[in-house]
């Protein structure tokens, strides 16, 4: 029996169980085409943030009852503020053309739980729905094989169907960077999932590290929805979904061939250009906080007077994604490290790899 989540008094038809990374991405999917369901503006790309999970058990309960039903908790706890959105999830995957006859069915009729834990401290204004939609995908693919289906690629499915709970979700299923969106250099890829960069990365760009600066630990004060909402009204949409198509052919090419510094500069870039569009979008926002602002500017700094192959990225809010080659980890840590981290909320931050994926847990 595995203690971490709670023994059902009740008879199981179906269960699954895995454990999902967020990710991080290095060019940024921000702004929705009009048409599909999250289908993204642009091609965006992630690295796998390894070491910030969510595990989660989908459990299919055997029910005499014609109505479909649906319980979340979260570290043991009913969130029934998650239900909403998780019912919605849930019917888009029924309602999607890849969903087997057996799933959909019991989708539309089932008696579904949701156990979920993340392995972040909550409070941390880390979003952790890429986490959480990845798993639970991964999750149903298996129960949809469990039920009979014959799935010829499982990651590509759980990929697709995350999508339709949260874009970025699709590329957290993947320990390789994950490429989603249709782009020229990429030959398979798509707007309904995301393909794993699977070339030979140059070893200077093979093995870094990320550390989550957490410069504001509370809520972000506008989701993502409807970030990418704005991007509908913004003049410089266009030619920002331009740019990241442009920038996404030029890091794979920097990291194929080992270009750090060409790297570097397109990752600060996206960072930038994602706040940049919330600055000018009506209503306008403005995420970053005193303290982003310092940091960014003491990495550039030390950057410049050390050579370390160390820069920054930025999610849809205040904190910081300190990245850096493994190699230089230790003369990050103890010369940068201790200077960024009097602008962090309570000293806080997060350390992750780069480059582990999704597992199964076994549960029974
Ligand atoms: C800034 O995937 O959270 O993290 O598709 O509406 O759920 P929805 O949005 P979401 O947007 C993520 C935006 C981002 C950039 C990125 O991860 O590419």
């Amino acid at each position: 029996m595995n203690m971490e989540f709670p023994d059902l008094n009740t008879p199981v038809a179906h269960s699954a169980s895995w454990s999902c990374p967020s990710n991080i991405a290095l060019v940024k999917y921000w702004g929705k085409k009009p048409e599909g369901i999250q289908w993204p503006a642009n091609a965006s790309i992630s690295w796998s943030l390894g070491d910030l999970r969510a595990r989660t058990r989908l459990v299919l309960l055997e029910s005499q009852s014609a109505e479909s039903s649906l319980e979340c908790y979260l570290s043991g706890e009913r969130k029934p503020s998650f239900e909403p959105k998780i019912r919605d999830f849930l019917a888009r995957v029924s309602a999607d053309g890849s969903c087997p006859e057996s799933l959909r069915a019991s989708l539309v009729s089932g008696a579904w739980r949701i156990d979920s834990s993340n392995n972040f401290p909550h409070g941390t204004g880390i979003a952790s729905s890429a986490a959480g939609f990845g798993a639970l995908a991964l999750c149903l693919v298996d129960i949809a094989v469990a039920m009979g289906s014959d799935v010829s690629n499982p990651m590509e499915l759980a990929s697709r169907w995350a999508r339709l709970g949260s874009g970025s979700a699709c590329r957290s299923v993947y320990a390789d960077p994950a490429i989603w969106g249709l782009h020229p250099a990429v030959a398979a890829s798509s707007d309904d999932f995301a393909v794993p960069f699977h070339a030979r990365i140059h070893p200077d760009l093979a093995e870094w590290k990320d550390y989550v600066l957490i410069v504001d630990a509370g809520e972000k004060s506008v989701s993502s929805t409807q970030g990418h909402a704005l991007l509908k009204a913004n003049p410089y949409a266009e030619a920002r979904y331009a740019q990241a198509q442009e920038h996404l052919g030029d890091l794979l090419t920097a990291m194929q061939n080992g270009e750090v510094s060409r790297f570097m500069d397109i990752v600060e870039s996206e960072a930038l250009q994602l706040h940049a569009m919330m600055m000018a979008s009506t209503p306008s926002f403005i995420l970053m906080r005193p303290g982003t602002l310092a940091i960014i500017e003491k990495i550039r700094a030390y950057r410049e007077q050390s050579g370390a192959s160390v820069c920054f990225t930025l999610d849809a809010g205040a904190n910081v994604h300190l990245l850096f080659a493994s190699v230089d980890e230790n003369r990050v840590v103890n010369n940068l490290l201790p200077s960024l981290l009097p602008h962090c909320q309570d000293n806080q931050y997060l350390c992750s790899n780069l480059n582990s994926g999704p597992e199964p847990l076994n549960h029974e």
